[in-house]
């Protein structure tokens, strides 16, 4: 599944899952960009990473959520690399509580971050993947899009609302040969589930029919699987990677 001569960005690069995703596409031989918003001492590590798994890599800095700076840094990319072949919209936050309770600034962060990041992030890179004949865009969604959850209709709402804006995008996109697919994890150790108490992982994990939470790394397979030239006939789908936890599609 070589990934040589291609460039990837992948957002929300620099911990947890994006991360994993950077390490697995280098392995693959890509270029990686590694984009973050606020740590870039986290980013300066996955590079390090992305180094020693044998590749070549970046750090891009940006706020995924801001269409202008998400253009520029597009822009910059394409100047020194000749253009993003594989985009991974996987940047990501939650700001958790009941609907009853949730404050606009809540559900605004999270549908900016989650959704609109990969409206920007797309519409960026489409134009330069339409050219090539050749791309491939890839939306971390997750289990909760499918099952929804108490205390995340923002979290839930964008991530089901990814689904949809990826079977659009994969329609408008098929006849340049540019795929567009989701990945579904569900629920995957980093310092977004750390969080969770003790009698919640409990709790999860005994949903699970393979009895354990995943790790990064096995999102991070799936989604170099749905980058390589292997998935070239495969749009408009999910892979879920949930341990089982939901079967659905
Ligand atoms: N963990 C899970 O169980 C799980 C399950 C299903 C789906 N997911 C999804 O998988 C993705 C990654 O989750 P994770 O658990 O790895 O999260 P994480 O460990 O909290 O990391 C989040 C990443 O997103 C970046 N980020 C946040 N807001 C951003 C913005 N506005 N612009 C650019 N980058 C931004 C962060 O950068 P900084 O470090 O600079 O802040 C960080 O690199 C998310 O979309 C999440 O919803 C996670």
């Amino acid at each position: 599944m070589s990934l040589e001569g291609k460039v990837a960005l992948v957002t929300g690069g620099s911990r947890g899952i994006g991360r994993a995703i950077c390490q697995q596409l280098a392995g693959q031989g890509a270029v990686v960009g590694i984009n973050f918003v606020s740590n870039p001492s986290a980013a300066e590590e996955t590079l390090a990473e992305v180094k020693e798994a044998g590749s070549a890599g970046f750090v891009t800095g940006f706020d995924v959520a801001d269409s202008q700076a998400v253009q520029a840094a597009v822009k910059s990319i394409t100047a020194d690399y000749g253009g993003v072949d594989i985009l991974v919209n996987n940047a990501g936050i939650t700001r958790d509580g009941l609907m009853a309770r949730m404050k606009d600034a809540d559900w605004d962060a999270v549908l900016n971050t989650n959704l609109k990041g990969a409206f920007t992030c797309s519409k960026a890179v489409m134009r330069g993947m339409m050219k090539k004949r050749w791309g491939r865009i890839i939306n971390i969604s997750s289990v909760i899009g499918f099952l929804g959850n108490g205390g995340q209709v923002n979290y839930a709402a964008a991530k089901a609302g990814l689904v949809g804006f990826t079977k659009a995008m994969a329609r408008e996109l098929a006849a340049r040969s540019v795929t567009v697919n989701c990945v579904a994890p569900g629920y995957i150790v980093t310092d977004m589930t750390r969080e969770l108490s003790e009698d919640i992982q409990e709790m999860i994990k005994a949903q699970i029919p393979l009895g354990t939470l995943g790790t990064p790394e096995d999102v991070a397979k799936a989604t170099g699987y749905l980058a390589s030239e292997e998935s070239g006939y495969i749009t408009g789908q999910t892979l879920h990677v949930n341990g089982g936890m939901y079967m659905g599609n």
